[in-house]
């Protein structure tokens, strides 16, 4: 993102000098752009300049409280997957029919919260969860709005980066058994149908699967109105990747631009849209910013040891993916090549692999493209606390987010009598 550049060989988030802000807050420490966050949502807001949409920001992608009040500020909804990211929604103010619920595991009692804050709809991932939402809207006095999440099974031969459209992954009702499952809906008496949901996977850098998938789901939308039951949204969901190593996944103004002129062709352009984007929205917006520990050179390799670790950056763990590491201080001496490593009990836990830096013990740096799916799946193994968060607005930088403390970590437990 150009809000993260170097100015004078120190790295600046909008001209907020990181090593500054390592110091006052320690590290490890994420750091967020507010205006690279609206760019990336302006990019949406051109693409659908003039129509009836609207962008439920996925907050699974990152949950942290003034990220959230950020979006909801600039006129977002959001896409929420548990009670707890509800809670979250709720505490910064956001009306309950701004939300959209996801996920396959939905409880009884996060149905009833969801109901009690006046949810817009629930994405409905399953004929039980369909049969258990209709009971509990009803026992309630309530009527659930819903969508079905379809899966378009889109081809993956063509397409690999799709993981959860397909058949045989948990996601969603199978695009055979939809319009059967449609007819179940409005039998049941605490469902309204109000539209039709899917997501075909994350971090996708083709226009080709969107289309595939939004033929597919038309398909469906003109089937299922044909058996007289109109849907008043259509919801695409998110998966719009951001570029973490050269990727050049399509902007959103383009990739839209390319799926409206097919919703209008195929005369469904004056309906009420809904996208979930994550990652794409916050994933380049944020950097993590860390402490060589040591360096340990070795026969085989060099390890470069920072303070950072798989519970602060699960991604390369848990994916092998690949996050950019840059000195937060350029122009150091001679570079060596080194495997990038926490202090975690793991092999596992590394951050980057081969990789060409000239650093010393003591010197910062920044793991790049860490705004999405970085905090929100951090973890406390090894009982290390969770990093503080900063957020950079122009000239100003905010902690959003404490680091965690051991006291914090040790609250809830109980010692045997
Ligand atoms: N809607 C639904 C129903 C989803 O399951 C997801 C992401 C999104 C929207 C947002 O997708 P996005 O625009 O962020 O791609 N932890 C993984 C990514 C998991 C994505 C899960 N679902 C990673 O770090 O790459």
């Amino acid at each position: 993102s150009p809000q993260v550049a170097y100015q004078d060989d120190a790295l600046q988030v909008e001209g907020v000098a990181l090593a500054d802000l390592a110091r006052r807050h320690g590290t490890p420490l994420f750091v967020y752009s507010k205006a690279s966050m609206l760019e990336a949502l302006a990019a949406y807001q051109r693409g659908f300049a003039g129509r009836k949409v609207k962008i439920c920001y996925a907050l699974k992608a990152n949950s942290s409280l003034a990220i959230l009040q950020t979006f909801a500020r600039a006129g977002c909804g959001f896409d929420i997957v548990s009670g707890g990211e509800l809670e979250r929604v709720l505490a910064v103010g956001v009306r309950g029919a701004d939300i959209i619920f996801s996920g396959v595991g939905k409880t009884r009692a996060e149905m009833r919260r969801a109901l009690e804050a006046g949810i817009g709809c629930f994405n409905v991932e399953s004929e039980a969860e369909l049969e258990v939402l209709s009971e509990v809207a009803s026992a309630a006095g309530k009527t659930a709005a819903i969508s079905l999440r379809v899966n378009p099974n889109v081809d993956p031969k063509t397409h690999p980066y799709i993981s959860t459209g397909l058949k045989g992954n948990k996601f969603g009702i199978a695009h055979e058994r939809a319009l059967e499952v449609y007819r179940r809906a409005r039998e049941l008496p605490g469902l309204r149908v109000a539209g039709i949901d899917c997501h075909i996977g994350s971090q996708i850098t083709e226009v080709a699967p969107y289309l595939d998938a939004m033929d597919r789901i038309l398909d469906l939308v003109a089937q299922i109105e044909a058996a007289g039951m109109p849907l008043a949204h259509i919801d695409f969901g998110g998966g719009l990747g951001i570029s973490y190593n050269g990727e050049q996944p399509p902007a959103a103004d383009a990739l839209w631009q390319q799926l409206l002129a097919r919703l209008d062709a195929r005369g469904y352009g004056e309906r009420q849209f809904m996208i979930e984007p994550g990652r794409s929205l916050v994933g380049n917006a944020g950097v993590c910013v860390s402490e060589v520990l040591y360096l340990k050179p070795g026969e085989a390799k060099n390890f470069c040891v920072i303070d950072a670790a798989m519970n602060d950056l699960p991604r390369p763990a848990m994916y092998q993916a690949f996050h950019a590491i840059v000195p937060v201080a350029r122009g150091g001496g001679e570079p060596a090549h080194y495997d990038v490593v926490g202090p975690v009990c793991e092999s596992g836990d590394w951050i980057g692999r081969d990789r060409s830096l000239a650093v010393r013990p003591g010197d910062l740096l920044a793991v790049l493209s860490a705004g999405a799916y970085c905090m929100s799946m951090a973890s406390n193994y090894n009982t290390r606390g969770r990093a503080a968060e900063v957020l950079v607005d122009g000239g100003e930088s905010f902690l959003i987010r404490e680091r965690e403390d051991v006291a914090d970590q040790l609250r809830k437990e109980k010692l045997l009598p």
